[in-house]
């Protein structure tokens, strides 16, 4: 089984993020998502929120696990035998921490990271952006799958109230 995975915070999962699994789905036989808990970053979903909100976003590509993890990226390939990080890379500006961390990783334990050029049409989005612009009302249907909007505008409504 040739295994990779694709690390991130996923508060929410973007469109962006989907067509970069979407991508590494085609290239190998399971692809491993995983949800880096962060305990200096409260975020607007909970783990178990955003592990939900992937695995009805992905389902239709039929060859995803998703988890959450709390510690180093690198064990959590060593423990499942994962060769490959796989990074969406959306400009130039990206390039230098993400580097950083490929290197780090490889020096630690010899995963590889492979990095995939976003689609230009999201080389733009972050996860950031689009709770800042819809947390002032601005319209981000088109950035995220149909049930992650909906969610994300509930979670905005509830935190107003
Ligand atoms: O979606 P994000 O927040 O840009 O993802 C960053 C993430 C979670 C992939 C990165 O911070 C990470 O790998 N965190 C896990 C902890 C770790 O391994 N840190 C050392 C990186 S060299």
């Amino acid at each position: 089984m040739r295994r990779a995975v694709c690390p991130g915070s996923f508060d929410p999962i973007t469109n962006g993020h989907l067509d970069i699994i979407e991508r590494a789905s085609k290239l190998y036989d399971v692809v491993h998502v995983a949800v880096l808990i962060n305990k200096n970053k409260q975020g607007m979903f909970s783990i178990e929120e955003r592990i939900a909100l992937i695995e009805e976003t992905t389902a239709q590509y039929g060859n995803i696990e998703v988890e959450s993890h709390a510690g180093l990226l690198v064990d959590f390939c060593r423990d499942r035998g994962i060769p490959a990080i796989i990074k969406g890379l959306r400009a130039v500006s990206d390039f230098d921490y993400e580097l950083q961390m490929a290197q780090m990783n490889h020096g630690l334990t010899g995963v590889e990271t492979l990095f995939v050029p976003t689609s230009p049409t999201y080389s733009f989005l972050s996860s950031s952006l689009v709770k800042e612009v819809a947390s002032y009302g601005g319209d981000v249907s088109h950035l995220l799958p149909e049930v992650v909007n909906a969610r994300l505008v509930e979670r905005i409504a509830e935190r107003a109230r």
